[in-house]
């Protein structure tokens, strides 16, 4: 029989405006774990905001302290983790974080995440022209990552306190029953 996965701790996954911090924080007073959020992560290290590490460091740099991030994690447990946006579309971020937790996308089409980003200012990629058109061609480069979680969780027209009960619910499945998630569930 294959080693069932260690599942310590349950992360959330999936783009910008998805709702992973919000949701990530009610689960993690729900289930009594600490939440912890790769970005804030990543911005304590470099003493400054993500949009001031895109503008002076670039991308690639933020790109660096991200997956550095996240795989300081793997040894950690008891937290729910609310990763970047872009952090699962790099392949070595998601095999860390399945390697200890239950990795959860919350999923929302591109005129959801457009309607809840439109009014922040914190998010470099979304600065631009037409924010809807970079967010339809992203969102469509991205899904084929999200789709690798192991639950998919759809956040459209469902109000919070059912999302987060649905995470919930998935984690204290995967967590207490012992199982070995091994493909993606869609609620
Ligand atoms: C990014 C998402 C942001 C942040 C950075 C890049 C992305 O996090 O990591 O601006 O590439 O999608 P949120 O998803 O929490 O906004």
């Amino acid at each position: 029989m294959p080693d069932p996965r260690a599942i310590h701790n349950l992360a959330l996954v999936g783009f910008m405006g998805c709702g992973k911090s919000t949701v990530g924080c009610a689960v993690a007073g729900e289930l009594g774990f600490e939440f912890v959020d790769t970005d804030a992560l990543v911005e304590a290290e470099a003493g400054i905001p993500v949009s001031e590490i895109f503008d002076k460091a670039g991308e690639d740099a933020f790109r660096k302290l991200e997956r550095e991030a996240i795989a300081g994690l793997e040894t950690r447990r008891g937290l729910v983790i609310a990763t970047g946006g872009g952090a699962v579309t790099f392949a070595e971020n998601l095999a860390s974080l399945k390697r200890h937790a239950l990795v959860v996308c919350l999923w929302a089409n591109a005129e959801a995440l457009h309607d809840r980003t439109k009014h922040q200012t914190h998010r470099p990629l979304l600065q631009q022209e037409n924010p809807l058109e970079v967010i339809r061609a992203l969102l469509a480069e991205r899904a084929p990552h999200y789709k690798k979680a192991d639950v998919i969780i759809n956040t459209e027209h469902r109000p919070q306190r059912v999302v987060v009960a649905q995470v919930k619910h998935q984690f204290e499945e995967s967590s207490g029953g012992g199982t070995s998630p091994d493909s993606a569930a869609v609620s």
